[in-house]
């Protein structure tokens, strides 16, 4: 099993340790621009090989010859944000990065799964998958993963418990139309609902959303990683792993939920092939009509893209 991270940055290296430590692959490979950068990162991950316990199967490089034939690649390059910007303010200078990267993909590792985590993430999963044009199947992005692990933890703060019996799922676009579902969310087996009233899971729903800028506006330079890569690892371990767990995740939609040919946040069972299908589960009304609404406002702002 042969994983690209691209982009050495705060995200991609996280994930390569991650990925490594977890014996998730036998060879991690980064890539960055930056020369040096992601060759001195990898030194650095193997030497801690001895004291964590694990294979040093970090590899860093500025040449994707260095990482043909790969199994999954995880695309991370791109500027993060700063406080004040929205995620759509990356728009522009992302998308020309990811037409960069795609192209060099599509010509490296052409059977890939590729797994995007740049901003603004629905739009650049779209265009990742246009410029590859690699089945659709085999290009999802990361989200959900996360958006549901902050949504988790938030829960398990306010009720005083441990995050690890709080289940939750958050589905739509990575942004303000991010659709948490409160008729699927339980801590220790019982409905969310029966434990906390309508305000207070607004208030977690709303702070869900705006977790990213939180911590962006206590960084200042930069955006949160700890849970970005520890998402992307657990979407890794099921496409390596071929465990067909099902995992939030922006996918191709091919009619579930009524909606078609936009990739948007769904359920989605993951395997070595990619996506194995989308899990249509039982949706309340609202929760249908705040999916079609995410899925449009993703489906326009792919639009645009031709023109940026
Ligand atoms: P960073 O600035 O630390 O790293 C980005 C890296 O990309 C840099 O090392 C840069 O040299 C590299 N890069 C730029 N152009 C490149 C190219 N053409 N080829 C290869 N590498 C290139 O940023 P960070 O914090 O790692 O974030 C990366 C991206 O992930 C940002 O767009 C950020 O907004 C996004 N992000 C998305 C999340 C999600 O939930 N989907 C969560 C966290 C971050
Ligand atoms: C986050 O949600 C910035 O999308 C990134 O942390």
């Amino acid at each position: 099993m042969k994983v690209t991270i691209v982009g050495s940055g705060f995200v991609g290296a996280t994930t390569a340790m991650r990925v490594a430590q977890k014996g998730l692959a036998d060879e991690v490979v980064m890539v960055d621009i930056v020369e040096g950068l992601p060759q001195g990162l990898a030194l650095d991950m193997n030497q801690s090989s001895p004291v964590e316990g694990f294979e040093p199967v970090v590899r860093g490089t500025n040449d994707y010859a260095d990482t043909a034939g790969s199994d999954i690649v995880v695309i991370t390059a791109g500027l993060p944000r700063q406080p004040g910007m929205s995620r759509m303010d990356l728009l522009g200078k992302n998308a020309a990065i990811m037409r960069d990267v795609a192209e060099r993909v599509r010509a490296t590792s052409p059977d890939a799964v590729l797994v995007v985590v740049s901003n603004p993430l629905d739009e650049m999963t779209f265009l990742a998958a246009e410029v590859t044009g690699v089945p659709k199947e085999r290009v999802m992005g990361m989200a959900g993963t996360l958006d549901s692990a902050r949504l988790r933890y938030f829960i398990a703060e306010e009720l005083g418990v441990s995050p690890s019996t709080v289940e939750a799922m958050t589905l739509g676009s990575h942004g303000e139309s991010m659709v948490p579902l409160p008729g699927h969310a339980t801590v220790g087996g019982k409905p969310l609902r029966d434990l906390v009233d309508e305000q207070t899971l607004e208030r977690l729903y709303q702070r869900t959303r705006d977790a990213g800028a939180e911590i962006v506006g206590y960084l200042k330079k930069g955006s949160a990683y700890y849970a970005p890569s520890a998402s992307v690892a657990q979407m890794v371990n099921a496409i390596a792993g071929d465990t067909g767990e099902a995992l939030p995740a922006c996918v191709w939609a091919t009619g579930q939920y009524g909606i078609s040919d936009v990739f948007v946040g769904l359920p989605a069972r993951l395997g070595r092939g990619g996506v194995r299908d989308v899990v249509e589960l039982d949706l309340d009304r609202a929760e249908v009509a705040a999916l079609h609404e995410a899925a449009e406002g993703i489906r326009e702002r792919c639009a645009d893209l031709a023109s940026v």
